[in-house]
């Protein structure tokens, strides 16, 4: 099990350049199972996750060719397995994602509960109702779930829990169903409005993406295209509360501003100064005072950056409550920050408050997810003195050879 050992303290300046996004990267990779013509997908981040969705694609009979770093072609002609394998699928959240290609190309598919980060429940009754209501028949036999439809059939769907990876598995379930389909109160994030431009280019017809209506009418089948894939904006708002946590100016660079408003926001009230640029953000640091945060479905303030900005507000002048509304187990992880000299007081598994600044010090610790493992990484270079941090799987799960772009910067960090 590899780790990092981080000396934290050290002054950090320069550019870090931003990945394509995971989140978008993964749903693409699962709409070309749509498709069984070529579809090349580019700026693929080359991280734990991607690779693993191409593995289980490649399982089920999808060819996948590494064109070049961080471009891929995946063909889809010859499926040939509805079952998605249990042991990957155990590993990574996203393998719910082949559920609706492998329905609408095989008829039938076959899944474990999906595994991945363990930041709450994760229930996945919103998909099988959405499949449901679209015509299949679903059945739980022996902790496997086996879905059945001959032909999908248009629906209109209403989600009663927002949910990103929910409302892309309808999305692509309904592009090549017979008729027509209304889909409300649908996730917005930027990832969803991506999967339906490249579904449009590829012969779809999907209008609403992006907000929470969206409308889908059916096609008989789609055609090859291509892929760019958007900036992460996880990873870009990430490396923004680390420039402004460890007061150290940076620039961010190959991101897309417009998809962070709620954290520039919070940013720019916090006192950090920013220089927001066409696709790039110079953080500037001053003073950083307290201020609230509650975590919502996009535009809101996003979840996946909850636990980079908690360690902000442990280096922030006065009391922060951290409001995380998705999900029930997503603060678990402060309590090991309180271990590095935190001053967090934990109201209820929602809600935190935290007092600061304190001065964090280094020591031993283990990332339990990707978001966490990142925001263990940003109290380590804070913290005065050593730091290990454990399990750096999950770091390399969302991010791409982490050490080396922060060494690149200025960091004290390797890994063994
Ligand atoms: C996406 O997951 C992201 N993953 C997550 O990123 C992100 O945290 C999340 O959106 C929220 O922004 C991908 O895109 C692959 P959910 P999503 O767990 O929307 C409820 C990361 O680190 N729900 O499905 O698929 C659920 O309880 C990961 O990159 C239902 O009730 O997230 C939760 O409250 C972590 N029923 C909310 O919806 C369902 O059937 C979001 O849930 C499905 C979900």
């Amino acid at each position: 099990m590899q780790k990092f050992i981080v000396n934290g303290g050290k002054k950090l300046k320069g550019v870090i350049e931003v990945k394509g996004a995971k989140n978008d990267a993964l749903v693409i990779f699962a709409a070309s199972l749509l498709i069984s013509k070529p579809v090349i997908v580019s700026n693929v981040p080359e991280i734990e996750d991607t690779k693993r969705l191409l593995e289980l694609i490649e399982k089920m009979g999808g060819k996948v060719e590494r064109i070049k770093y961080g471009e891929y072609k995946i063909k889809a002609n010859n499926l040939k397995t509805y079952l998605i394998d249990p042991e990957i699928a155990k590993r990574i959240r996203a393998s719910i994602l082949l559920t609706a290609p492998l329905l609408v190309r095989l008829g039938k598919v076959k899944f474990p509960h999906p595994g991945g980060c363990v930041i709450g429940e994760r229930p996945i009754d919103q998909f099988l109702d959405g499949y449901k209501n679209m015509g299949a028949r679903v059945y739980n036999k022996r902790s496997l779930y086996e879905i059945i439809a001959p032909r999908l059939k248009g629906t209109e769907f209403v989600f009663n829990n927002i949910t990103v990876t929910g409302t892309e598995s309808l999305v692509m379930a309904a592009t090549l169903a017979k008729g027509r389909t209304v889909l409300k109160n649908c996730a917005c994030e930027p990832e969803v409005k991506s999967l339906a431009d490249f579904l449009n280019s590829c012969g779809a017809k999907i209008t609403g993406a992006g907000t929470p209506y969206i409308t889908i009418v059916g096609v008989d089948k789609l055609r090859g295209g291509v892929h760019r894939t958007i900036p992460d904006r996880v990873e870009a708002g990430s490396f923004m509360i680390l420039a402004a946590a460890t007061n150290n100016k940076i620039v961010i660079k190959n991101c897309e501003p417009g998809h962070l408003d709620s954290l520039l926001s919070s940013l720019k009230k916090a006192g950090v100064n920013l220089k927001v640029k066409k696709n790039c953000i110079e953080v500037i640091p001053l003073r950083l005072n307290s201020v609230n945060i509650k975590t919502h479905e996009y535009p809101g303030f996003p979840t996946d950056l909850q636990a980079p900005f908690c360690v902000l507000l442990t280096q922030s002048k006065g009391s922060g409550l951290v409001h995380e509304t998705i999900y029930e187990g997503r603060l678990m992880w402060t309590e090991e920050l309180k271990r590095m000299g935190a001053n967090i007081h934990m109201y209820d598994p929602h809600r935190i408050e935290i007092k600061g600044p304190t001065k964090l010090r280094g020591r031993e610790i283990e990332s339990p997810d990707i978001r966490a493992g990142m925001g263990y990484l940003i109290a380590a270079l804070c913290a005065k003195g050593r730091s290990t941090i454990n399990n750096v799987y999950q770091i390399d799960r969302g991010y791409e050879k982490i050490e080396e772009r922060l060494r690149k910067i200025g960091a004290d960090i390797k890994r063994i």
